[in-house]
């Protein structure tokens, strides 16, 4: 990878990653609920300042996939060759802004492989040895015989429940045994580690449980990146695919440039992972990197699981719904909306169709899109598409007179920047939209409360009194209707332009619009949120435009 973008080296680096997906299938909503997250708070966190690095990619090799392209009929690689632009597509469609994509068969990463596994082989953490014991492909993962659950007969995964298979091999393994200790010190010293507390919680018991080696070579299949200093042996896809954090950045390069860039980006502020893949993230990558001499990264923030009627989505229960589905229904950015405003981030969540379009309805049809389509209308209306403008001893007046419920909220002390960023560095995405929508819900009220075509009708009827006294209304000295007017509309937009702002990381396609809408500007690109959160920034004079609303209203009928 080149660096092709000029990076500000004086802001502090915010490395975030979500899972690399096996492209043994195409992208579906699990994957995409994990994609979606980083997406998010990779956008709030460019919009907070901070020099932001998200990728994401694919993991090629393995014995799943080499099944997955046998059963195909082509070669592994033309299979993944195949694939891959599948997930590319997909995350485009789903407006993901990932500054990097690595797939695991990349020279950079396969160099970089090797050169991990030949450091930890100098360190003198691996030894070869006969491995006996359980394989899960689906998951690739090894299992003791006194991990598996023993079903009718048939020995099944602890984990999916599906049938593992028996595998003696000479392999390679690593001394995990040896991290028990250093990993139960680091989870001590980074309490926010392993995130939430309840995977923390699970992770520390098991590590206290005490830790096997783990074997880290398979020789029955060749789909895979051979030892070094072994080569008849590929690496494990496990180790070669949690690497894949390091490579991309850099680890393994001979250029000075990505050299440098591993140094600036690591560790990781985040990695992003579904509660299955915990243990690989938070017991053998930070073992892995401690052998190797490496930093651990500062945070593994594991999600549930998306359930349609209570079961994971899988495709072999049927339950399956596609993003590209849903998002044809609804929109990119509805999508993106009720994943992250519905599920409790960490927790398991249930969705459905019905559910989706309850909050579509609810949230963005009627609450922030109506907002956004009733102020501009009357903008247009009563001002001519244009921001009114008013003079500030005139608003200070009106502040006193009319108060001002939308401002308030804004600028409290413990305000809704405050709240929603804390919300976010919580990477609670529910909190964080329902402040913001609290905010839009109070301004579809205090649009009602003021009822500025009551101040309108006020306006022209003061405007004809005054004109039949000789009187000018320019002359005034008490706030006129048409002030109060224009106090109302200027604030219910102000309002807008907040919002329009703090929606953006969810919600990016239509914050861009609303911007364009209120004059802003044809991108909506800042890097000082905290600033931008702040009351009378929309620019009086502005030409607004009223547009198509943002989100029709949906009925059943509509989605069938
Ligand atoms: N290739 C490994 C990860 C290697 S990372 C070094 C892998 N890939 S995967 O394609 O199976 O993707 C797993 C991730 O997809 C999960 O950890 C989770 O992030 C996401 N999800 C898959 N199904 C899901 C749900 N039903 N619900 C939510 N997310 C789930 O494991």
């Amino acid at each position: 990878m080149t660096v092709t973008t000029q990076q500000d080296t004086s802001k502090s680096s915010y490395y975030l990653t979500t899972p690399i997906y096996y492209v043994n299938g195409v992208p579906h909503l699990g994957t995409a609920y994990t994609t979606v997250a980083a997406d998010a708070l990779a956008r709030f966190n460019r919009m907070d300042g901070k020099d932001t690095w998200f990728l994401t990619g694919l993991d090629e090799h393995g014995q799943k996939v080499a099944q997955s392209a046998e059963a195909n009929g082509m070669s592994p690689q033309e299979w993944v060759d195949g694939i891959a632009p599948r997930f590319k597509e997909a995350w485009k469609m789903l407006n993901i802004s990932n500054d990097d994509f690595i797939r695991t068969t990349e020279e950079r990463h396969i160099k970089g492989v090797q050169q991990f596994c030949e450091t930890l082989y100098q360190n003198g953490y691996l030894y070869k040895d006969t491995y006996e014991g359980w394989y899960c492909l689906p998951d690739e993962t090894f299992f003791a015989d006194d991990q598996t659950v023993l079903i009718e007969g048939q020995r099944v995964c602890p984990d999916c429940g599906r049938p593992v298979e028996f595998v003696c091999e000479e392999n390679w393994f690593f001394k995990l045994s040896a991290f028990q200790e250093p990993l139960l010190e680091l989870y001590e010293q980074q309490p926010d580690f392993v995130c939430p507390q309840t995977r923390r919680n699970e992770v520390v018991s098991f590590v206290k449980g005490g830790l096997k080696d783990l074997s880290i070579s398979r020789t029955t299949f060749n789909w895979g990146i051979p030892l070094p200093f072994d080569p008849s042996h590929v690496i494990y896809v496990w180790v070669d695919a949690l690497i894949n954090y390091i490579t991309a950045i850099g680890y393994g390069s001979d250029d000075p440039i990505m050299q440098a860039e591993f140094a600036r980006r690591w560790p990781a502020e985040l990695h992003f992972v579904g509660k299955d893949i915990i243990r690989f993230h938070c017991v053998i990558w930070p073992a892995m990197l401690m052998a190797a001499g490496i930093e651990p990264p500062q945070k593994v923030f594991a999600h549930g699981f998306l359930l349609t009627k209570g079961e994971k989505m899988s495709k072999s229960r049927g339950n399956v719904m596609t993003p590209s589905e849903l998002v044809r229904i609804f929109g990119v950015d509805a999508y993106r909306y009720y994943f992250l405003s519905d599920v409790q981030f960490g927790a398991d969540g249930s969705i459905s169709i019905e559910r989706m379009l309850q909050v579509y309805n609810a949230d963005l049809a009627n609450s922030w899109g109506n907002l956004c389509s009733r102020v501009l209308n009357m903008t247009q209306k009563y001002f001519d598409g244009v921001v009114p403008d008013l003079w500030p001893k005139t608003i200070a007046k009106l502040t006193e007179e009319m108060g001002n419920p939308l401002a308030q909220i804004v600028q409290a002390e413990e305000g809704l920047y405050q709240r929603y960023a804390k919300a976010f560095g919580q990477v609670d995405y529910s909190g964080a939209l329902s402040s913001v929508l609290e905010l839009c819900n109070r301004a579809n009220l205090y649009v009602e409360e003021s009822a500025p075509w009551n101040l309108a009708k006020a306006a022209v009827a003061e405007k004809s009194e005054m004109q039949a006294a000789g009187l000018d209304e320019a002359n005034a000295t008490a706030p006129t209707a048409s002030d109060r007017l224009a106090f109302v509309i200027y604030n219910s937009l102000e309002a807008i332009r907040v919002m329009a702002l703090l929606f953006a990381p969810v919600m990016p396609a239509t914050s861009a619009e609303v911007w364009q809408r209120l004059g802003l500007g044809d991108v909506l690109e800042i890097d000082d949120l905290a600033k931008q959160v702040c009351w009378g920034l929309l620019p009086a004079g502005n030409k607004v435009d009223t547009g198509e609303p943002l989100f029709p209203r949906l009925q059943l009928d509509d989605i069938e």
